[in-house]
């Protein structure tokens, strides 16, 4: 029987316990998840390299058996073909976030007909998450142990901290 391989992207800068709720449950529904870290155009820079990004999500996924890591300069719909994986997991935090990934997974759906994109509801707690707003409080000083996974915390308050003395 074939195994569906299942393909979580995102920029991950960094991963936050939203992600990781919508990775945890992806590798429950699929034979294999490949978490991959790629770029957004529409982001302006991001804070961390994308090795970084990669061990951060390497240290926070290793208890779930199914789950690999790793980064793609390119599309995804080509990724995803040279994965031989058949379905994109999205997480969707509230209508905000529909047109975008919407017209996203259109876009994929034309680059590669083989490809699904399949969103899961983040959870309630996870509702107003965002890597953007984990590294505004983080560089402000506050309290971001809500927010990321314990692996990571210290990768991302020792960044900030070292940002804050620079400057
Ligand atoms: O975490 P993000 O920033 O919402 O993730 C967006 C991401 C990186 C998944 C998206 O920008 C993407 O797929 N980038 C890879 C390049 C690509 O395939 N772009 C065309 C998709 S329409």
């Amino acid at each position: 029987m074939n195994k569906t391989i299942a393909v979580c992207p995102g920029s991950f800068d960094p991963i936050t316990m939203g992600h990781l709720d919508i990775i945890s449950r992806s590798s429950k529904m699929f034979d294999k998840v490949i978490v991959v870290v790629m770029s957004n155009v529409y982001k302006n820079g991001s804070s961390f390299t994308v090795e970084q990004r990669k061990k951060m999500i390497e240290k926070t996924v290793g208890e779930l058996g199914n789950v690999e890591v790793d980064s793609y300069e390119g599309l995804l719909a080509d990724y995803a073909a040279l994965k031989g994986a058949g379905v994109i997991v999205k997480g969707l935090r509230a209508m905000s976030d529909f047109e975008y990934e919407f017209q996203m997974a259109l876009a994929n759906k034309k680059l590669n007909p083989n490809l699904e994109t399949v969103f899961l509801t983040t959870s309630a707690e996870n509702m107003y998450l965002s890597s953007s707003m984990v590294k505004q409080i983080a560089s402000m000083g506050g309290d971001i142990s809500d927010f990321v996974p314990k692996a990571i915390y210290s990768d991302i308050t020792e960044k900030f901290s070292d940002k804050n003395q620079e400057e």
